[in-house]
């Protein structure tokens, strides 16, 4: 399963496993045994952040594995509270330490944080992570167009990609645009919506997963796969992660994916990064 992954190059050259395996609210003491079993499912790109509490039992997963370090890519983020202390350096190496596997693949700022106003400054720190070697990439996680922008235009290092809320009832479709013409990959976070709606509510996923012996959240995840998105679903299960990656012996048609194109609602169901201002 694991060779089936397609990888994407990223703007600051490593390549990522398309489809991750998320961990945000699995609890600590479940994560090291949740992402060991995602590892021996066959995922190779484990995404975390310091916010979730649980880098070290990631770190402890990966490191029992038997893997090669090189052969799975990680990702964390800088916690707001961090990052609105201005411990940008202190909660990066103690994300390094907690997860204690040498490197990070990508590190990303996690919420712009708009009001606080710090994250160009915070960028320019990452900058120096990315130069010294310690993470392969570096990016940026709900950011909207004008906070790109402003990043862009106040430092030199364009973000490898930005990990949003992005699924068919979100679908990002300006940010996407932009984002593509300035080399910055999309990520999806809640790529099966987060629960926010029944995954069995869309009309057109329903009919292709009909069509193709697949369920719902499978179409969902092959939709992103088509459109060039980078997903990390989450699942507790073991049942769920092997569905969640059983999803390259199949391909929607041009007219599925445009049926699933036209199910946008048009607005994000979770919070705007602009109300995010704190923890
Ligand atoms: N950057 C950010 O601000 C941000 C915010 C949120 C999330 N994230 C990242 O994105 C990852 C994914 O987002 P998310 O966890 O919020 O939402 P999600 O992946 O869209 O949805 C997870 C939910 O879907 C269920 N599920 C998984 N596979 C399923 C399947 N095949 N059939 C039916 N239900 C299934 C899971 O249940 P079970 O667990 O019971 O299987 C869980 O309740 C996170 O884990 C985290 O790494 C980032």
């Amino acid at each position: 399963m694991t060779d089936l992954v397609p990888r994407i190059a990223l703007n600051q050259g490593p390549l990522i496993p398309q489809l991750g395996f998320g961990v945000f609210l699995v609890d600590p003491a479940m994560t090291q045994k949740t992402v060991e079993s995602a590892l021996e499912v066959g995922y190779r790109h484990i995404d975390t952040a310091t916010g979730y509490n649980n880098e070290a039992q990631v770190g402890a997963a990966i490191r029992a594995s038997g893997l090669k370090r090189e052969d799975i890519f990680v990702t964390t983020k800088l916690r707001n509270d961090h990052h609105k202390a201005r411990d940008i350096k202190g909660a990066y190496q103690r994300s390094l330490d907690a997860l204690d596997i040498g490197y990070l693949d990508l590190y990303l700022i996690h919420w712009p944080m708009p009001l606080v106003g710090y994250y160009v400054e915070a960028w320019k720190l990452f900058e120096g992570f990315l130069a010294e070697g310690t993470t392969r990439a570096i990016g940026v996680s709900n950011f909207k167009i004008p906070h790109l922008q402003r990043l862009m235009a106040e430092t030199s290092v364009v973000p490898a990609l930005n990990q949003v809320e992005l699924h068919p009832v979100w679908q990002q479709k300006e940010l996407r645009a932009f984002q593509d013409q300035h080399g910055i990959k999309a990520e999806a976070w809640a790529p099966l919506g987060q629960g926010r709606y029944p995954l069995d509510s869309i009309p057109a996923i329903n009919a292709a997963a009909a069509a193709h012996g697949k369920t719902p959240a499978q179409v969902m995840l092959r939709w992103h796969m088509q459109e060039g998105i980078i997903a990390i679903p989450k699942a507790n299960s073991r049942e769920h992660q092997a569905a969640n990656l059983d999803i390259f012996d199949f391909e929607l048609t041009p007219a599925e994916m445009a049926a699933i194109q036209a199910a946008d609602g048009g607005h994000r169901l979770a919070v705007d990064p602009d109300d995010v201002n704190s923890d």
